[in-house]
């Protein structure tokens, strides 16, 4: 049995906020913003917008693009940071109600950037065992979760959604590999203290996140090209046999460093962070959905797909569409 990608669909809120917005109220500069990660606006939740409201948009559209009826899902995941809830109930059963997955379990997964690759591979192998389509969503309120004054680390984000319905199929190739990673350290470079047991003693009350940014930066270079060669190398492909790479949206400069060591032109990586910044979970399947929308990924090309962030977490993707 083969997975395959059957349909994307991705939802990005109406509120745009630009560099020169965040410059009104903070000591930083579209210049330095844009040189430094290359994003020049995200989209921002209006207020009484859930993850769950975005979730459902997306998933809508995925849905729609596969031919798949909500009541044919054996499963619903929702990759997230940034639940409607900070425990329960998970936002995957919010959502299972609302697009009416009446057949459907639901559940949460929690890898931060990395999770909806996360996702991707334990939906194909809960498909393993019951065949049914299984809708995968990442979504995110990262706006939520941020420290507006803290410049370091309010800029880089943004909020969104972005679903693809994987369906089973006799027909050789889509999903044909993953890799999952972790490296858990003892000083987690990235930490948000909202709501979990422990009480952070550099953030008693909660509610900011704290980020090691070099040390992710450094991380992430280091990981990007060795979690796709591993994938390629294990199918005898190599980088040039990639249409396409689709990578987690972090910042622009990652994935040059990347394509530096991978010896790969720019032009083969699927840049949206520009209008979009990172939208964490929701990164990789917003990026999916407009690359396939703006016929950047054709039927039969080679995609990858890398995402690494908090735990430090990472994963990969190779998927021949
Ligand atoms: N505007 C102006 N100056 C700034 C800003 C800003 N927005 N932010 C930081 N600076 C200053 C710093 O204060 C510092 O000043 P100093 O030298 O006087 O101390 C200077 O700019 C350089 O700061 P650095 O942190 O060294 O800048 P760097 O080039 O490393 O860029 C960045 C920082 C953009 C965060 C980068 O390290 C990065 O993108 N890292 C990866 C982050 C990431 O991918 N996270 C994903 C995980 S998130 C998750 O999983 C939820």
């Amino acid at each position: 049995m083969f997975v395959h990608i059957a349909g994307t669909g991705s939802y990005l809120p109406e509120k745009v906020l630009t560099n020169d917005d965040l410059a009104k109220t903070l000591d930083t500069s579209d210049e330095w913003i844009f040189s430094h990660t290359g994003i020049h606006s995200r989209h921002i939740a209006a207020d009484g917008e859930e993850t769950s409201d975005m979730a459902v948009k997306a998933a809508g559209r995925a849905l729609a693009e596969a031919g798949v009826k909500p009541e044919e899902l054996g499963g619903v995941i929702v990759a997230t940071s940034s639940g409607d809830y900070r425990s329960f109930p998970a936002t995957a059963s919010l959502v299972q109600a609302r697009i009416g997955a009446t057949n459907a379990g639901a559940f949460d997964l929690q890898a931060a950037c990395s999770g909806f690759v996360y996702a991707t591979r334990v939906a194909q192998g809960m498909m393993q065992l019951d065949p049914r389509p299984v809708l995968v969503i990442g979504a995110e309120a990262m706006s939520r979760l941020l420290d507006w004054t803290d410049r370091n680390i309010c800029i880089l984000f943004g909020d969104g959604a972005g679903a693809v319905v994987l369906k089973a199929s006799d027909e050789k190739d889509g999903i044909l590999d993953s890799i999952l990673g972790s490296d858990g350290g003892s000083v987690p470079p990235v930490i948000s203290c909202t709501g979990g047991t422990k009480v952070c003693p550099e953030d008693p009350v909660g509610g900011k996140m704290h980020m090691n940014g070099r040390a992710v930066f450094n991380f992430a270079v280091k990981i990007f090209d060795d979690t796709i060669r591993r994938m390629l190398e294990r199918h005898g492909l190599t980088f040039d046999d990639l249409s396409l790479i689709v990578a987690h949206q972090a910042n622009a400069r990652i994935i040059e460093a990347a394509a530096r060591r991978m010896k790969q032109p720019l032009e083969k990586f699927f840049l949206n962070m520009n209008t979009v910044g990172n939208t964490s979970a929701a990164s990789v399947p917003i990026a999916l959905d407009e690359a396939v929308k703006a016929g950047r990924i054709r039927q039969g090309g080679l995609v990858a797909s890398v995402a690494f962030g908090a735990g430090l977490s990472y994963g990969g993707l190779l998927i021949r569409w």
